[in-house]
């Protein structure tokens, strides 16, 4: 069994949740071709309905219209669903606008830390109470001033959420990052107008008006072609192109990983509007051998170490992903879903302190059923690696299978295109 051809993914989640809520501080309107259909980034659209924000999809092209702050009076109650980012992102931008706002999710939004941003925003001035750290997260929108943080985890999410608050702060936000994370938010808000600017690791941020305006071509979401791209290193005979994905460096630590470990890829750059986006190539090379992940990488692949976890089980020799904290406060603990679940399966994996250690090559088989503890990523990598034994996508059962819509509804439909 093999991958191969071409393939196409929906626009990046990360970049869609960034346009979609940024549309309620901004003036104007965009037409986005490739907008994600996930279930994510619809929490993020449905926040924006109910806040007051405005937005149409014709011709498979949506339309976000700029709400200029002007959010619907009274008090909202917010569903988040899912989504850490919609909740974490609706907590900068809402810290500013008047109003009281409630925002809630699931059982699992709602093991997920809040408080941790909630402290930072409050020495904004923001009016925030979190239940036990978490969600229902309660804001009343306040007049805020700029302050000057050092991020002590690399969040890519807490990050974008401060720079949301100091574009309607008084005075200079200035952020630092100790290890950098994704930049989406950095790019999308200057190419609006904001002011932004970067000063070694230091992010300025000062009060400004952002400005949609003309179309933009939603790059295709890199991590969830991350998937097929990680299996068609493993397996003989595969050849699979992801085309018109992002390839912003920030997000491409899994490909210098799988380079290291062997794996034959390239990458061809066709546009750079706001975000540069091309085409992945990869080819199977043959065997692949054991690779480090140092924590100052993790930021950059946080979100493929599932996949990656997968390739380390076939990989010659001992692989470590270090520095890997923050997996803990995902959809689950991710660490130990992927350690638990790939273990049923044969691999020999195991968590010292925060690294995940990695021992290949090993046979994988699959046993009756696995779990994904409802978790979009861990869903996905478990099917990954149940085809890759079994030849066969629906043998073994996976508990709360469904859940791959969060990020990638089409996974099965291209999977399926994508075997031979
Ligand atoms: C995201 C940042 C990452 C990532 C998440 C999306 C974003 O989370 O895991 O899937 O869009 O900014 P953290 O910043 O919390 O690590």
């Amino acid at each position: 069994m093999r991958l191969q051809g071409d393939f196409y993914v929906e626009g990046d989640k990360s970049i869609c949740h960034r346009l979609a809520l940024t549309s309620l501080i901004a003036s104007g309107s965009i037409s986005l071709e490739n907008f994600s259909t996930c279930q994510d980034v619809a929490s993020s659209l449905e926040s924006v309905r109910q806040l007051g924000g405005k937005w149409k999809t014709e011709a498979g092209k949506l339309t976000l219209f700029g709400a200029e702050r002007k959010v619907a009076s009274g008090s909202h109650h917010i569903n988040c669903g899912n989504s850490g980012t919609t909740t974490r992102f609706l907590m900068g931008l809402l810290s500013g606008i008047p109003g009281t706002f409630t925002l809630d999710g699931d059982d699992s939004l709602r093991k997920r830390p809040m408080e941790r941003l909630a402290k930072v925003l409050r020495e904004m001035g923001a009016e925030i109470l979190c239940h036990h750290h978490c969600c229902p997260v309660v804001i009343k929108g306040k007049s805020l001033s700029g302050i000057d943080h050092t991020l002590q985890v690399a969040s890519a999410q807490m990050k974008s959420a401060l720079i949301l608050a100091g574009l309607q702060a008084d005075g200079m936000t200035a952020i630092t990052e100790k290890v950098p994370s994704r930049d989406h938010t950095e790019r999308l808000i200057k190419h609006l107008g904001g002011r932004l600017s970067k000063q070694g690791s230091q992010i300025n941020v000062e009060r400004s008006s952002l400005h949609l305006d003309g179309s933009f071509f939603v790059p295709g979401d890199v991590s969830s072609a991350a998937f097929f791209i990680g299996l068609a290193a493993l397996l003989s005979g595969s050849h699979v192109t992801a085309k018109n994905v992002l390839i912003n460096p920030t997000r491409l630590g899994f490909v210098d990983v799988l380079r290291r470990a062997g794996a034959r890829l390239n990458i061809s750059q066709k546009s750079d509007a706001i975000e540069p986006y091309g085409d992945i190539e990869c080819c199977y090379q043959g065997p692949l051998h054991s690779f480090e992940v140092s924590p100052e990488e993790v930021p950059f692949l946080i979100d493929e170490i599932p996949i990656l976890t997968l390739v380390a089980t076939q990989a010659k020799g001992v692989s470590r992903f270090r520095g890997i904290e923050e997996l803990k406060y995902k959809e689950t603990d991710r660490a130990v879903g992927i350690k638990e679940e790939l273990n049923k399966m044969g691999a020999k994996i195991s968590i010292e302190e925060d690294t995940l250690v990695v021992s290949g090559p090993t046979e994988l088989k699959a046993p009756a059923v696995l779990d994904s503890y409802k978790d979009h990523r861990l869903a996905m990598v478990l099917r990954l690696a149940s085809v890759m034994v079994g030849n066969d996508l629906k043998f073994p059962r996976i508990k709360h299978e469904n859940m791959v819509a969060i990020s990638y509804p089409k996974f099965f439909q291209t999977f399926e295109e994508l075997l031979r």
